[in-house]
């Protein structure tokens, strides 16, 4: 390749390297010419992903600099990956993404990245490191919380429900693996799962599969489910057998709608706040639109939510 030609394509590659951050299709980032961010998220079928698309339009709307292109992927992976390649199309300035499952967002997150869209991963994580900075609470520390707490609520003997939230997901896999360290079953052994379940975060799933648990367990103590939701379904379903009132309900999520809500009318006795990371995602987006550097992984806190603290705002876990 002569040279001249070669010298022009390391140009193009540092200008195109070098635009990542700025913009590709030279939005200024002013109110007349707004970065605009394209959001892409699992579902919205279920209200903690409702809350997280309002929490990222509520921190929006705080600057006038900034556009949002929402889209629901209706909790399909291959419409998911679909919408981060509309949105290379489109040229936006920066993706925000909740993935559905790690392994099939994977490719299309790199993509992007790859060609210099800064990406935002929020909650559910992706595999390897092909993206801009990962935002999401710790969720094998909920899951060691959750199981700490139950080894204790029961003073180290019991029988145990884990209905556990989409396995293919990452959430899912940490509150499980957090949940075993938790509960120290090596030094517990009076400490039994008894039965675990996969209902996919999703509430009829979870009241069918505590109903196959409740129908081959005559005595249960505790239900840890991976998310309030499922929680709830568990909770219907031991009501509908009677049975509800002897058994320890443990969530996570903690919207106040929902999960302390719970906790305050006596269905869940604790749960664990998982934050959306919704406004923190918008500042974290205008830093890198404004070229900053940004950490490669931000994690949330969680708190407590117990019927003793409630109404106190539950108790933040250090
Ligand atoms: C909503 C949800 C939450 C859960 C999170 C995990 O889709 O299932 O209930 O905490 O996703 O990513």
């Amino acid at each position: 390749m002569p040279y001249r030609t070669l010298a022009l394509q390391f140009v193009c590659m540092v200008l195109v390297a070098g635009c990542g951050a700025e913009s590709r299709e030279g939005h200024a980032g002013t109110p007349d010419d707004p970065w605009v961010i394209g959001m892409s998220q699992c579902n919205l079928g279920e209200p903690w992903r409702v809350q997280m698309d309002a929490d990222v339009r509520a921190a929006a709307e705080q600057h006038a600099n900034l556009r949002v292109i929402f889209k629901d992927a209706q909790n399909r992976s291959l419409v998911q990956r679909a919408q981060v390649e509309e949105f290379v199309e489109q040229g936006v300035d920066l993706i925000i993404i909740s993935p559905k499952e790690a392994a099939p967002l994977t490719r299309p997150v790199a993509e992007a990245y790859q060609q210099g869209i800064p990406v935002i991963v929020l909650d559910r994580a992706v595999q390897g490191d092909q993206y801009t900075t990962f935002i999401g609470a710790d969720n094998v520390r909920i899951g060691r919380e959750a199981g700490r707490w139950i080894r204790e609520t029961l003073g180290g003997k019991g029988k145990i429900v884990e209905l556990k939230g989409l396995m293919t997901s990452t959430p899912g896999q940490d509150r499980n693996r957090g949940f075993l360290e938790g509960l120290e079953l090596d030094q517990n052994p009076r400490l039994e799962i008894v039965f675990t379940g996969e209902m996919q975060w999703l509430e009829p799933n979870a009241r069918r599969e505590m109903e196959s648990a409740l129908a081959t367990n005559s005595e249960i103590d505790v239900v840890y489910a991976h998310n309030d939701p499922g929680a709830h379904g568990a909770w219907l379903a031991a009501r509908a057998a009677g049975r509800e009132g002897d058994i320890t309900f443990v969530g996570i999520d903690a919207l106040p709608h929902e999960g302390q809500q719970y906790v305050r009318q006596g269905i869940l006795d604790a749960t664990f706040l998982y934050p959306t990371g919704g406004y923190e995602a918008i500042e974290i987006a205008l830093a890198i639109l404004r070229g900053e550097e940004v950490p490669k992984h931000i994690v949330l806190g969680t708190r407590l939510f117990t019927r003793a603290n409630v109404d106190e705002g539950g108790l933040p876990i250090n």
